[in-house]
């Protein structure tokens, strides 16, 4: 596919693309995640590579298939994805769609933590994460020229989503509702609205590779 359409209307662009959860250590056999399963985003990828873009994708842990002809860099905390973003910048546009963990456990134990019988459960401190999105979209120099962010609500989606853009500084944001009842969560299909400076537009629920390849085709619109 990336050398059939290597003529496509994002060729010669560099597209980054963050996906999957994080994994933050608790100790060597336990972690904190959140439910991500990198479908989205690894379908993202795969639309801008078909579009003819070069496509560095930064991922977690995830389960979904690793994108084919896209350079690949495997990540596992929030922090080592957002030297990967920095390492893999600049790029022409960057798309957030990795479920990052807010918090990591401030101190890991490097020896498994062991029930020591006596009842007495453990604690545990945390630190907040870097936020990757936020960095790079209010990066002054080598900021890419469109930066899209994800936002995953329960409740008030377009309200808290345009708080969330407005907060961070990126251009767009994907929004959605992944309500249990809603299925989207490791499900096929996505219902998202888009919004922009231009206001809000919601797409209709559709395959998550349908909603891919509608946002890599107005990727393309925009740094056209
Ligand atoms: N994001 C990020 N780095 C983080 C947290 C989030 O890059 N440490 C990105 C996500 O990839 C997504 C967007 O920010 O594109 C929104 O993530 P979300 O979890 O919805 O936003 P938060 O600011 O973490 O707010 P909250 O979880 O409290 O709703
Ligand atoms: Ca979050």
């Amino acid at each position: 596919v990336g050398a059939a359409l290597a003529d496509g209307p994002l060729k010669g662009k560099h597209i980054l693309v963050t996906s999957g959860p994080t994994h933050e250590p608790i100790d060597p056999v336990r972690y904190i995640a959140n439910r991500s399963s990198g479908s989205q985003g690894t379908a993202i990828a795969e639309a801008l590579s078909a579009l003819g873009a070069a496509v560095t994708f930064v991922t977690g842990p995830a389960d979904a298939e690793r994108p084919r002809g896209v350079h690949v860099i495997e990540v596992q905390t929030a922090r080592e994805m957002l030297e990967a973003v920095g390492s893999a910048l600049p790029a022409d546009a960057a798309v957030f769609a990795a479920a990052v963990a807010d918090w990591r456990v401030a101190s890991a134990s490097d020896k498994k933590m062991k029930k020591d019988g006596s009842g007495t459960l453990p604690t545990l401190d945390f630190a907040e994460n870097p936020d990757i999105l936020a960095t790079v979209s209010q990066m002054g120099d080598g900021r890419p020229a469109l930066v899209v962010g994800f936002a995953a609500e329960t409740h008030d989606v377009i309200a808290h989503a345009t708080a969330k853009r407005d907060r961070k500084g990126c251009d767009w944001i994907v929004a959605n509702d992944v309500s249990p009842e809603t299925g989207i969560m490791g499900g096929s299909e996505n219902a998202v609205t888009l919004i922009s400076d231009a206001g809000s537009e919601d797409w209709p629920r559709m395959g998550k590779v349908e909603v891919a390849r509608k946002l890599a085709a107005r990727i393309a619109e925009a740094l056209a």
